[in-house]
């Protein structure tokens, strides 16, 4: 399973990179106006510092916008992936992307249908929100267990990015249902390596070998 940073601050992505836990970085628009950075400067920054796949999204919301940015942003990387949203618009963009041979994460993904007309239009990746499902009592889990089995069952190269993930259960959960990567706000990583029994069991065996040698 691959781990994705859900942030475009540089300082974060590079403290975090260090751990080698860090398989790729997503953004979205939010993420990218919290910098108060010019968003191609910070993305061929973030492309630097990761090897693997670093999400950069669309804002037009027709499809021949979407590519016309898509083929921008796709020149600023080798590593870049443009993220479109999921709309029919974003399906046809889609369509025409992948033959151009630009990976593309179809995001804001609710339900299997979605997730189904994402893969067949040529998605490299689909991101679906775990935590804004979960914020109107839906069952995210479930969705990725379908959209999991359904990319077995038939073989698509289409890979799950966990998305809108708040907590460390959502991580837990998303990797045993077969979700290829999850991608986890900075402030999420550092949690994830935390248990107080973890910190009390230092804390003990320092006290004992203090003990020990004097
Ligand atoms: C990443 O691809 C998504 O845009 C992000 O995880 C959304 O997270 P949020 O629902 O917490 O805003």
């Amino acid at each position: 399973m691959k781990f994705f940073l859900d942030t475009a601050n540089v300082t974060a992505i590079k403290e975090i990179h260090r751990l080698g836990v860090v398989d790729g970085v997503t953004t979205n628009p939010t993420i990218i106006s919290k910098e108060g950075r010019d968003f191609e400067e910070v993305i061929k920054e973030i492309c630097t510092i990761v090897d693997g796949p670093v999400s950069a999204e669309v804002t037009g919301l027709l499809a021949d916008e979407m590519v016309e940015e898509a083929r921008t942003i796709a020149k600023w990387a080798d590593n870049v992936v443009v993220k479109i949203p999921m709309t029919t618009e974003g399906l046809k963009a889609v369509h025409i992307l992948s033959k151009e041979g630009i990976k593309t994460n179809v995001t804001l993904i609710f339900t299997v249908s979605q997730g189904l007309m994402a893969m067949k239009a040529g998605a490299t990746f689909i991101s679906p929100f775990i935590g804004r499902l979960e914020d109107i009592g839906t069952d995210a889990y479930q969705l990725i267990l379908e959209l999991r089995n359904i990319i077995d069952l038939y073989d698509f190269k289409t890979e799950i990015i966990a998305a809108s993930i708040r907590n460390t259960a959502h991580v837990e959960r998303v990797a045993g249902l077969g979700a290829h990567i999850a991608t986890i706000p900075d402030a999420l990583f550092e949690k994830m390596t935390k248990h107080p029994l973890t910190d009390s069991g230092i804390e003990t065996f320092l006290k004992d070998w203090e003990a020990f040698k004097n």
